[in-house]
């Protein structure tokens, strides 16, 4: 925070737009329209997207006086491990739309600040490469439930050998929501994208391999992605007749059709979580949880945190904002296991103001994307050390000196 003010008041100007809107202009600039429109949209007309910005409007700082407030320590334990701060990069997939450099940009920037990176499944990289470039700081591994078990078992594996502290189990993406911004752009966000590399280098995922084998000559030679296919078959199979033909991508339509077959696992319930919990020690953590009913279940279900998100309103369109959800699922869980949140976080304030509702940590996701396409790995970190800076001058302003003294009561 001093830093970044010295640097101000000698004239450097940031690597990146501190305030968060400017922030969002420059990288609209920066990206193609369809990244942008990915990157940025959320389900149907976007109400859900506006529910999670609005209910941090809604919640207002009560600043105290007369504290000192000289020493802050703005640290957190999680799971065993003590975080400088708490804040954490939410799970992204195929990052290379916004940077060339990808997770490998994210992982340096993580590692700089010593905060963790939640790794997405659907990685640009392999886990292995951005575990490289992670060095020794914190990661955790985010999972979307394969239909097959040993495509499970071998991520998770993978995950354990790579170091992650924590499984996230993300419960909201079975399907995808209905992405109206990328449906109107016929936009494939990944489709040029070569992310492949995640899935073809796991040995228990031949079925792509074998597809594009198979594939008629006269398509193209494609280099596709888990996470174009994997749009691709959701679409087909939710989504209006011909829809498929007019994606502009080069996707053959077999590697389509295995996809179908392996990934959205709609069928899922709480009992499959023992499967997951007889295959790992790590601490798994269900991500997208909204409903205190679901943080009873996942609490009788043995998970070990939870992650209040509505994947930033790209999900369910009309759904609740979620710091909204937050008060009643930390209520629900009374302490028994950490709450983090994410979805409508911007600025440190507003991490102010979930931890103060009970959140333990926070995770963080588009601001951060705009960083990294607008400067790479170091725009990634600017981006963080502003929401920390500002998320520690906030704690000296309202006259709280550690999170546990950042309690309801500081907000109307
Ligand atoms: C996501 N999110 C996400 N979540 C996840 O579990 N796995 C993933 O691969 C992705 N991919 C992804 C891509 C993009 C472009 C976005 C914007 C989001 C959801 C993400 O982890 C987080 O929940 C939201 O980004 C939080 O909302 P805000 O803060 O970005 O509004």
């Amino acid at each position: 925070q001093a830093r970044i003010y010295r640097n101000g008041v000698f004239g450097h100007r940031p690597v990146v737009p501190v305030e968060p809107a400017e922030l969002e202009i420059a990288a609209q600039r920066r990206m193609s329209p369809e990244a942008w429109s990915y990157v940025d949209g959320g389900a149907g007309q976007q109400r859900t997207v506006r529910a999670n910005l609005e209910a941090f409007d809604r919640h207002r700082i009560v600043p105290r006086m007369l504290i000192d407030v000289e020493q802050r320590d703005l640290s957190v334990e999680l799971f065993g491990r003590r975080l400088p701060a708490p804040l954490l990069f939410a799970p992204i997939g195929v990052l290379e739309m916004a940077h060339p450099e990808a997770e490998r940009a994210v992982a340096a920037a993580a590692k700089a600040l010593g905060l963790p990176m939640v790794i997405s499944t659907q990685g640009s990289l392999p886990m292995e490469e951005t575990a490289a470039a992670l060095g020794d700081s914190p990661r955790w591994y985010q999972l979307y439930w394969s239909r097959d078990d040993s495509v499970v078992d071998s991520f998770i594996a993978r995950a354990e050998e790579i170091g992650s502290e924590a499984i996230v189990v993300t419960l909201d993406t079975h399907v995808l929501g209905w992405r109206t911004h990328d449906l109107d752009l016929a936009y494939l966000p990944f489709a040029r994208a070569e992310g492949i590399a995640q899935y073809t280098s796991d040995a228990t995922f031949r079925g792509l391999a074998e597809a594009r084998a198979a594939a008629p000559s006269d398509e193209p030679t494609p280099r596709p992605t888990y996470a174009a296919v994997k749009a691709l078959f959701s679409m087909a199979r939710h989504y209006p007749g011909g829809l498929l033909d007019n994606l502009k991508s080069p996707v053959p339509r077999a590697a389509v059709e295995t996809f179908l077959e392996v990934f959205s696992r709609s069928t899922l319930t709480w009992n499959d979580l023992d499967y997951l919990r007889a295959r790992t020690k790590l601490p798994i953590l269900l991500k997208g949880i909204q409903d205190p009913r679901d943080a009873a279940l996942a609490l009788e279900h043995g998970v070990d945190g939870i992650i209040v998100s509505n994947h930033g309103g790209r999900q369910v369109d009309g759904a609740i904002g979620s710091l909204d959800a937050l008060p009643g699922i930390v209520a629900e869980v009374d302490g028994r296991v950490p709450v983090l949140f994410d979805s409508g976080i911007r600025s440190g304030a507003d991490a102010f103001k979930a931890i103060a509702l009970g959140a333990s940590a926070v995770l963080v996701g588009r601001p951060w994307v705009y960083g990294l396409a607008l400067a790479g790995a170091e725009g990634a970190q600017a981006v963080m050390e502003h929401i920390w800076a500002e998320l520690d001058l906030t704690m000296a302003l309202v006259g709280a000196t550690s999170l546990d003294e950042v309690t309801r009561d500081l907000l109307v």
